[in-house]
């Protein structure tokens, strides 16, 4: 159900987008298919904003987030621009450290997150006034201080994050209140899902992203697309 506060939060949220639509364009939305990007896809589409939406596709996603693409192109009639890593320096990576590197090391594991998501994503931005992410403060210690909006030094753009002030229940009254289309993986206990070999249910208690990167330090659990508030404090 939607109750008062939640309300409340709606409607910053959708002077968020609208801001980053009419002030700050061309503005694009990055969407993983997680559940808090599934609410900003809603909002942008029930609003009509002109928000370009994008995703960036590793090659180690899930079959059932590629098939979620599929069903939020029908279901809200949207185009979602699909990002992929440079082939040549991907080819490269897995000849010199192998298909289990990430496991190995940190930087290892840090290398295949800037092959297959952070240089996609500095393609992405090309030539944008704003981008949208689904980031909430309450996901994990690295994210405690998100601003909604923000100069983004790192990319040279405005950064929103319309849900900052949004908890997971919030997401999930509004998801099931509006019959949103959801990843049935979250159904499966996957709370946070990223790419496949990296993500993995999380049990009751634990740290909302728990199940990403989880045999490394909470610490270091971010792939490189949000430095600004964890690897230099928040900006
Ligand atoms: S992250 O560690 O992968 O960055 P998370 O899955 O919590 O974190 O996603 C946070 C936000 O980053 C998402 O709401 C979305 O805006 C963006 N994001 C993450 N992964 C992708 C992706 N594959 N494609 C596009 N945007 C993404
Ligand atoms: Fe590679 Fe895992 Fe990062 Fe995906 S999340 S890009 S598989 S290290």
């Amino acid at each position: 159900m939607i109750g008062q506060d939640l309300v409340a939060r709606i409607d910053t949220a959708r002077a968020l987008l609208a801001e980053a639509a009419n002030d700050y364009g061309p503005a694009v939305l990055a969407s993983s298919m997680g559940a808090e990007d599934m609410v900003l896809i809603d909002l942008i589409s029930r609003d009509r904003l002109p928000i370009g939406i994008f995703m960036l596709d590793t090659g180690r996603l899930h079959g059932e987030t590629l098939e979620l693409v599929e069903r939020t192109r029908a279901r809200y009639r949207i185009d979602i621009d699909i990002y992929r890593p440079d082939p040549a320096t991907l080819d490269g990576y897995i000849a010199a450290n192998g298909v289990d590197a990430i496991f190995t090391s940190i930087d290892l594991r840090k290398e295949c997150c800037r092959i297959r998501k952070v240089e996609p994503l500095l393609r992405a931005l090309a030539g944008k006034g704003s981008w949208v992410t689904g980031l909430r403060r309450s996901q994990s210690v690295t994210r405690a201080g998100i601003p909604e909006k923000s100069w983004d030094t790192d990319h040279g753009l405005y950064k929103f994050s319309p849900l900052a002030a949004w908890s997971s229940d919030d997401v999930w009254d509004y998801i099931r209140d509006r019959k949103v289309p959801a990843n049935p993986l979250h159904d499966k206990g996957f709370v946070s899902i990223g790419c496949a070999p990296c993500t993995r249910a999380v049990r009751p208690g634990e740290d909302e992203r728990a199940g990403r990167w989880w045999w490394e330090n909470a610490e270091n659990r971010e792939c490189g697309l949000h430095p600004g508030y964890f690897e230099r404090g928040n900006p």
